[in-house]
């Protein structure tokens, strides 16, 4: 008994039953309690904890259903053995996620095409210290707590203004979760919907989002594309109850979904019970053509789950993103995930909520976009230029990247080696594939936001010697 002694905070917004599983919990995975160890009895432990019955049967019942304690009838409760546990047969281990490293570069590389780099050149570093600043000497921070497992509640105000008059997508700000980035929102979202079901997914796609899904046991089951987007008739075959969609910008192939394929989808949601994963990433710049909407704001029966990110429009390492719920789902996250914290840092958050509110982020967005777009214009017509009828754009309408499949026996692996011999990296496809003998051939991904316009001249010139002679390589 002298090992049981948890620390419950009556003060902590966080029931009293969770920090009791949590307590709990921590000292198996610790190993400070052993398998075989009895748990002192619900009557015996709600008196010497001085809680109620139901504290400790909640806490029970939660430890019971994840496996870490079984009940013997008659006997009690005992702490299982992990071990065994995980090496039995009939444990179902998780599908094979790939690994993620960085790429290592045998070479020197000096133009990156990564797609993921923002030009952090014209990011306005001034005013956001100012910002932070301000953050850090006002009370917010010491009168913080409780603090709102949803996030900052300014701060979800000032998204939901942004995303209504930008993008279409009705929210109330009580609707919204906020998060360390599309990952852990897509995480929480798992144990909101639940494992249980399969979730279709556009093949190739964001392997990191499949990866995430299938770490929690979901079944993830590839669609193939076509011109409009995902594949409706497989969809439909797919028995799926959840689809995770790129609409705007399909990642990576660069495919923008037509209007009677966003419909089908809803229609589809909507008959099937199922729900519809928005992942809008990097919607904020396009250059050609009218804004889309999204697919949230033409769902009229509640089945979209929108997810967008700070990473592109601002900067990755702010590590904020965010998710908006449909009534249904909020109610289960309400009911049942609302005492998880708060992934995001509050620090950043108040910080962010100044900057959108004091109009700066309206600004770094219409520079950005000016910016980006005249990268864009000049990788095209270098492309054009250097690389002619060589290759083939794909994907070029929006976003921050694009793919180049080059017409010469070059693979993928021989265009990216080939690449760094001249100091650039560019990047395989193959990848985002689930099966990856099945990507576009010779095909690699471009991304251009974080160049200077002399960076792209000149790495384009350094494909296009990389690429077009046909001398060997070793
Ligand atoms: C399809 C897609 N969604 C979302 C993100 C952003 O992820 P995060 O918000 O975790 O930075 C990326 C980043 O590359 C992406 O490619």
């Amino acid at each position: 008994m002298s090992l049981l002694i948890p620390h419950l905070d009556e003060s902590n917004p966080t029931p009293l039953y969770i920090q009791l599983y949590q307590y709990v919990k921590h000292e198996i995975i610790n190993g400070r309690l052993s398998p075989g160890y009895r748990l002192p009895s619900k009557r015996k432990w709600s008196r010497h904890l001085q809680v109620s019955l139901n504290t400790v049967d909640n806490a029970y019942q939660q430890l019971i259903a994840e496996g870490l304690v079984e009940s013997k009838p008659r006997k009690g409760l005992f702490v299982v053995s992990l071990e065994t546990d995980l090496l039995s047969s009939d444990f179902e281990t998780p599908k094979p996620t790939p690994t993620w490293t960085q790429p290592v570069f045998s070479q020197q590389i000096d133009i990156n095409f990564h797609q993921g780099n923002p030009d952090l050149k014209h990011f306005p570093f001034q005013q956001w210290r100012k910002y932070f600043s301000q953050v850090c000497m006002s009370d917010a921070l010491i009168h913080h707590y409780p603090e709102d497992p949803q996030g900052e509640w300014e701060l979800r105000e000032e998204i939901a203004h942004y995303l209504y008059a930008s993008r279409g997508v009705s929210a109330s700000p009580d609707q919204i979760i906020l998060g360390a980035g599309t990952l852990p929102l897509i995480s929480l979202l798992c144990r909101i919907i639940g494992t249980e079901h399969a979730f279709a997914m556009e093949d190739p796609g964001f392997t990191r989002a499949r990866a995430t899904l299938q770490s929690h046991g979901v079944s993830v089951q590839p669609i193939p594309l076509d011109q409009e987007g995902i594949q409706f008739t497989a969809l439909q075959k797919s028995r799926a109850k959840a689809v995770y969609v790129t609409p705007s910008h399909q990642f990576p192939l660069g495919t923008i979904m037509s209007f009677s394929r966003r419909m089908q989808l809803l229609k589809w949601a909507r008959d099937n019970h199922a729900f519809i994963v928005e992942d809008d990433y990097d919607s904020e710049f396009r250059y050609h053509g009218r804004p889309i909407p999204s697919l949230q704001g033409l769902d009229h029966w509640e089945r979209v789950i929108y997810i967008g990110t700070f990473s592109k429009s601002l900067l990755p390492g702010i590590r904020i993103g965010y998710m908006v719920l449909p009534p249904v789902l909020l109610e289960r996250y309400r009911n049942h995930f609302s005492w998880e914290k708060q992934t995001a840092s509050p620090l950043h958050q108040q910080t962010l909520q100044r900057f959108m509110k004091e109009g700066e982020w309206e600004r770094h967005l219409h520079r950005m976009r000016t910016l980006y777009r005249k990268k864009h214009q000049v990788l095209i017509k270098e492309i054009e230029r250097q690389l002619g009828e060589a290759v083939q754009i794909i994907g070029a309408r929006t976003g921050l990247h694009i793919l180049l499949r080059v017409h010469q026996r070059w693979e993928e692996t021989e265009l990216v080696q080939r690449s760094q011999k001249e100091g650039v990296a560019v990047y395989p496809i193959s990848v985002y594939y689930t099966c990856p003998d099945k990507a576009l051939p010779s095909t690699v991904m471009l991304g251009f936001g974080g160049l200077t316009l002399h960076q792209i001249r000149e790495g384009i010139g350094r494909l296009a010697k990389a690429w077009l002679s046909s001398t060997s390589i070793e």
